[in-house]
């Protein structure tokens, strides 16, 4: 069994070769994905993907806690880094320590992200210095969708570049091991990875980034819409699909269950 990538493994991937992070919600998908992940996350996306909410607003800590430890338990090699949802740290550094606390004591992940930038510097901070690993996470934060007003790229003007940099440059200089750069455009993305000594994954961003996150359902085709930048590398949806077909109508002609799938007695 080889060991689990630490903090300083994923610090190290600075400028190299790129981290490949993955989102995971369970033990079964953790499994799959930690064969070819350096970091995965369980992130509040879990809300929507899994849930069927409508954003990731109503994801709470037990949710995230509860995926967080069944995450765990598939999942060997990769850092595993538990998103901390929408009001579990906003009000301030101790409901964030709070939070963490219990994120990283009862799941045994070893990180928690959180989003924000400027306005969350000193909760990052507050975190590392109390030995709390964090990934930051700016640009298109959708905790924020309804200030947004909706899934909206950030930085389509560059009248707002100024806002974003600094907020990756606050976020780096706060003690963040690494940031989230989702929906950004593709030369801000790439910018501010030239500019910050920590490794940045993109999401929507730039191949530039120090890395790459996705949402596992995603990509493998299982959910229903995506935006313009997942890209489907599976269909897995339609086998699905395709399998719970060939089972109904399997029961509904009494070919299955067929002689293999029965018990007969002994004697
Ligand atoms: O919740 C999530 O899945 C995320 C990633 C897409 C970055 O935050
Ligand atoms: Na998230």
């Amino acid at each position: 069994v080889s060991k689990r990538l630490t903090v300083p493994d994923i610090t190290a991937r600075k400028g190299g070769r790129p981290i490949v992070a993955i989102t995971a919600y369970s033990a079964l998908t953790a499994r799959l994905v930690d064969r070819h992940a350096d970091l995965i996350l369980v992130g509040d996306s879990v809300a929507m993907v899994e849930h069927g909410m409508a954003s990731t607003l109503g994801a709470t800590l037990d949710m995230m806690i509860l995926h967080g430890r069944s995450v765990m338990r598939g999942a060997a090699r990769a850092l595993v880094t538990v998103d901390l949802p929408f009001g579990s740290y906003e009000a301030g550094p101790d409901e964030a320590f709070r939070s963490a606390a219990r994120v990283l004591g009862e799941t045994g992940c070893t990180a928690v992200k959180l989003e924000g930038g400027e306005a969350m510097a000193g909760t990052v901070a507050f975190l590392a210095a109390r030995g709390v690993p964090v990934v930051a996470h700016i640009g298109l934060t959708p905790q924020a969708v309804m200030a947004l007003g909706g899934f909206r790229t950030q930085g389509r003007a560059r009248a707002d570049w100024d806002r974003i940099r600094r907020d990756a440059i606050a976020v780096a200089e706060a003690g963040a091991f690494a940031v989230v750069l989702e929906g950004i455009v593709e030369p801000l993305a790439a910018e501010i990875t030239a500019a910050i000594p920590i490794p940045t994954i993109g999401i929507g961003a730039s191949p530039r980034c120090d890395g790459q996150i996705i949402v596992l359902e995603d990509i493998l085709g299982l959910s229903p819409r995506v935006p313009r930048f997942v890209k489907r590398f599976g269909s897995l949806g339609e086998d699905a699909d395709a399998a719970i077909a060939a089972y109904a109508a399997a029961v509904g002609d009494r070919s299955f269950p067929g002689p293999d799938n029965v018990y007969q007695p002994k004697d």
